[in-house]
């Protein structure tokens, strides 16, 4: 059976926030002032959320947070996951969104335990503006150890997230473009969405697909290849064939009409959309006794409500109930 809902999108990529908790407060994402600190669930309840969902047709679980680094336990349940096959009895594909704090000490265990691939967020490539972005001192040092330590045990290549805010970090396109082919990392840039704690958001903010890659150009032009359909990111390469850029751009071209994703908060509610204004209590449902078969029926009839698309930028606009660090990448 596949989880498929009813605009015929087939739903395979779990993202599972394992803490909300955060060592990072990264401008277009996290005050870290008031806001409420969500529950986390034992290791356990997530690892039966993902075999339920693994049996609907899931084949790939990302593990997101807040910062999932900071949750005691995730190689051991990168190890259980490993254990889990897909419908097609094949392995998982399972990934970590991280802020790559803590990946310097935790990429070789993380690869050991079977963890298939590492996305790390760093949105500039220059030590200063690194700390006025992510609000903390000394972090950049850190986080490039924790990506060359990561390359070094086997995860590559790398993907680096950097969300773009005009006024920011657009200075650090170019830079970018050449880190990339420097470290032999997949830099994906992310236009800027209304998610954030601070509530910034403006049009005039985000930097968009377009100008992204005119102002590439002026390093060196890029050129677009070809990318799968559910995939988020279109895929360039850079003219010389050396260094791959992916451009995730839900503002000016949304992709809500091939989305494949579910989401479950670190206190386990399903989230069917980034944007939702509503929520499915699964870990509510469990604490009550549900069974296996109870958690499918509510699991298919939570998808069958999956938003058709988000409304960034139109009017009325309806901010999500939660913000980014409380839902997961
Ligand atoms: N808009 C776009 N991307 C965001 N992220 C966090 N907040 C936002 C936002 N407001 C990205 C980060 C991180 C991933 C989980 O989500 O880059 O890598
Ligand atoms: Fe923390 Fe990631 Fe949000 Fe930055 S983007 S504050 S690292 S959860």
């Amino acid at each position: 059976m596949f989880l498929t809902d009813k605009f015929g999108r087939r739903i395979n990529d779990l993202r599972i926030s394992i803490t909300d908790r955060c060592n990072y407060r990264c401008v277009y994402c996290r005050s870290g002032t008031g806001g409420p600190q969500f529950p986390e669930m034992p290791i356990a309840d997530y690892l039966r959320m993902a075999r339920v969902f693994v049996g609907l047709g899931i084949t790939k679980v990302r593990l997101t947070g807040g910062e999932p680094l900071l949750r005691r336990g995730l190689a051991e349940m990168v190890r259980e996951l490993g254990g889990l096959r897909t419908v097609e009895g094949q392995p998982l594909d399972i990934a970590i969104t991280t802020n790559g704090h803590l990946l310097a000490e935790m990429a070789q265990p993380l690869a050991d335990a079977g963890l298939t691939r590492v996305t790390v967020s760093m949105d500039a490539v220059d030590a200063g503006e690194f700390a006025r972005i992510t609000r903390v001192p000394n972090g950049y040092e850190r986080v490039l150890a924790g990506i060359r330590a990561a390359q070094e045990a086997g995860l590559s290549p790398v993907k680096i997230n950097c969300v773009l805010m005009r006024g920011f970090n657009d200075d650090q396109i170019t830079a970018f473009g050449r880190f990339a082919r420097e470290e032999g990392v997949a830099v994906r840039f992310i236009e800027f969405m209304p998610l954030e704690e601070d509530r910034v958001w403006s049009p005039e903010i985000v930097v968009t697909l377009d100008e992204i890659v005119r102002r590439m150009a002026e390093f060196m032009p890029l050129r677009e290849i070809d990318h799968a359909r559910s995939e988020t990111a279109r895929r360039y390469v850079f003219d010389d064939g050396v260094g791959e850029i992916g451009i995730i751009a839900p503002v000016s071209h949304p992709f809500c009409g091939h989305c494949s994703r579910i989401r479950v908060t670190s206190d386990g509610k399903i989230r069917t959309c980034l944007f939702s204004v509503r929520e499915h209590d699964l870990a509510g449902l469990m604490g009550q006794g549900a069974s296996d078969e109870d958690m499918v029926g509510f699991i298919v009839h939570a998808v069958e409500h999956k938003e058709e698309r988000h409304h960034i930028g139109e009017p009325g606009f309806v901010p999500a109930s939660r913000t980014m660090v409380h839902i997961g990448g």
